[in-house]
């Protein structure tokens, strides 16, 4: 079966085709470039950008994979969590879609897919397992017993670590998205240059903090007062050392605790290059089997929601016409 899956929680449309035996079939994402000039996202430009692209991504999708409409078997959407008018946008095309057809369609809960995105690589997923779900607006610990079965064990006290990473973009004038800039230039920067603090790494649980670090980085560049190009690699790269570092030490102990032997890494912010480092060799220092997305797969993009819903249509559930949005919540289990 075809599974077309839609995502528009966030700033990007992004559609796929996904098969069970034959993994992704076509892919196409239409990138909302128009925030930058806010340096961060506005949600009533996110989502009539959606409404513009969406269906034109559709077609071009349909033609680029040689598929028909009726080729398609089953249709699965974010539903959330994420930005209420970008997702009414893609769940009420899901909903219009689905019907027309006469197929059945899920709603993928967002960070489910970005978890599921592991398997796009062709790797089913392993389990029990930790895993580390860090992106723009989330940064949590869960524990898999199954595919289908999460245990929130850990989660972010304020920002998510993305949100942390586009902060500190911004003071250091790198540009947004935040992320990838701080990731580039980092590679010119020496991570000791600066040692800012690793907040709660003392506390004997899975939870985050990270607004103390963005703080940090917000006094160090006023003392410094001029920000030569230099200074903002090394403070990139010491901030982003300071990030992994915690995120590491975290779910090393988490997978220690709850002994699993297995980690995975899953959100916008695990294409980060030194986390993925870092990860990998702490991993295998502890015996630890590591995984992580593909990079392509890492940020937001439909292939991971169609693969989620894949799993959910294989039950036999559909939604219907009775689909909801939601803007929050952990991720929920259903097996
Ligand atoms: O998962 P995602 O695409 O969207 C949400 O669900 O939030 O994650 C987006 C976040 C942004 O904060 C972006 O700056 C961050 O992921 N990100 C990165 C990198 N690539 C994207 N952060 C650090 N290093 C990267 N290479
Ligand atoms: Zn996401």
């Amino acid at each position: 079966m075809i599974v077309l899956g839609i995502e528009t929680s966030c700033d990007d449309t992004s559609l796929a085709f996904f098969s069970p035996g034959r993994g992704v079939v076509g892919e196409l994402t239409a990138n909302q470039l128009i925030h930058e000039l806010y340096g961060g996202v506005v949600p009533e430009v996110a989502s009539r950008a959606h409404m513009k692209n969406l269906l034109p991504v559709f077609n071009a999708l349909l033609s680029k994979s040689g598929l028909a409409p009726k080729d398609i078997g089953g249709i699965g959407v974010s539903n959330g969590p994420g930005l209420i008018g970008s997702l009414l946008v893609g769940v009420s095309f899901a909903k219009a879609l689905a019907f027309s057809l006469a197929r059945p369609v899920v709603g993928v809960h967002h960070i489910e897919a970005h978890i599921l995105s592991n398997e796009l690589g062709g790797e089913e997923f392993r389990t029990p397992a930790v895993v580390l779900v860090v992106s723009g607006g989330h940064t949590c610990l869960y524990k898999m017993r199954t595919v289908g079965s999460y245990e929130l064990v850990g989660s972010t006290r304020d920002d998510a670590a993305g949100e942390a990473f586009d902060k500190i973009a911004k003071l250091l004038d790198l540009g947004f998205p935040g992320g990838p800039a701080v990731d580039a230039a980092a590679r010119s920067g020496n991570p000791r240059a600066v040692e800012f603090p690793r907040a709660m790494t003392r506390q004997e649980n899975f939870d985050f903090s990270f607004s103390g670090l963005k703080t940090a980085v917000r006094l160090h560049v006023e003392h410094l007062g001029q920000l030569t190009p230099q200074a903002a690699s090394d403070i990139a790269a010491s901030a982003q050392e300071a990030i992994a570092d915690v995120l590491v030490q975290k779910t090393i102990a988490c997978a220690a605790s709850h002994r699993v032997g297995d980690v995975y890494l899953a959100g916008g912010v695990a294409a980060n290059r030194r986390l993925r480092e870092m990860l990998a060799a702490e991993c295998e220092r502890r015996g630890i089997a590591y995984h992580a997305p593909l990079l392509h797969y890492c940020t937001d993009n439909g292939a991971m929601v169609a693969c989620a819903a894949a799993k959910h249509l294989s039950k036999g559930r559909d939604d219907k016409l009775d689909l909801d949005v939601f803007t929050r919540g952990p991720v929920t289990s259903w097996v």
